[in-house]
């Protein structure tokens, strides 16, 4: 039986639901997905485009998949590994991060040898409908630099709106960037083939 925030008890402990998707599942970080994430997150593409540290450590790892992933979850957000629902191989991470005054921000990467297939769109669809329908947003934004096309059309094929470019307004490696600023709103018509089957373990 799930809560209505899609947490389940388990041994005592309050456990994140995975979600499921068509082809994938976002299911709660394990200490097992260090080795994983220390790989994906070499790739420059990821380094480039993300906030993760550089150069990036095993001691990173452990941190995010542990208590970065704790203190997210206490304050109301939720990090996820994306996981292939055929292989049960690491395809992404994707995370709500700790929303305020009803709205939230999702930021995601996804391992170099999985993009190019709709995972990534199809993740974000996945997390944004929970965060409608689970954590009461009324409101997700993503917030994508103007030259990451790849990010940009995730966004749109996940059903989200460019309200315009952000000027100056967030930093990114220690400089002012401009950014889009996309949002869904929970009464937004949901984009049919990436909104996922079925949200699994997660239905209130
Ligand atoms: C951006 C990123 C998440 C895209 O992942 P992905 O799994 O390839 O994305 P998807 O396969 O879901 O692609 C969705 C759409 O974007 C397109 N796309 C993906 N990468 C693209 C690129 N580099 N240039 C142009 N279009 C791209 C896909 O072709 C697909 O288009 P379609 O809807 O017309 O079929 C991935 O490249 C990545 O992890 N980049 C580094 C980290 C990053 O940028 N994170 C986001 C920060 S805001």
């Amino acid at each position: 039986m799930s809560r209505a925030d899609g947490a389940g008890m388990m041994n005592g402990m309050e456990q994140q639901d995975p979600l499921d998707g068509r082809r994938i599942r976002l299911r709660p970080w394990r200490p097992d997905d260090v080795d994983d994430v220390v790989a994906a997150c070499q790739d420059a593409e990821i380094q480039r485009w993300t906030q993760v540290p550089v150069p990036y450590r095993r001691e990173d790892a452990e941190g995010f998949v542990g208590l970065v992933a704790e203190e997210t979850r206490a304050a109301g957000g939720a990090l996820f590994a994306v996981e292939s629902q055929e292989s049960g191989n690491l395809v992404g991470s994707i995370g709500l991060f700790p929303p305020t005054d009803g709205f939230g921000e999702i930021g995601y990467w996804t391992v170099e040898e999985h993009r190019g297939r709709g995972l990534t769109a199809e993740a974000v669809g996945v997390l944004t409908e929970w965060a409608f329908s689970h954590r009461g947003l009324h409101r997700v934004e993503l917030h994508v630099d103007p030259a990451n096309a790849g990010s940009r059309r995730v966004a749109e094929r996940a059903g989200y709106l460019a309200e315009g470019v952000v000027r100056k307004r967030f930093r990114h490696r220690g400089q002012p960037s401009d950014v889009v600023l996309y949002s869904r709103l929970a009464t937004d018509p949901p984009p049919r083939e990436v909104s996922g089957a079925g949200s699994g373990g997660a239905a209130p």
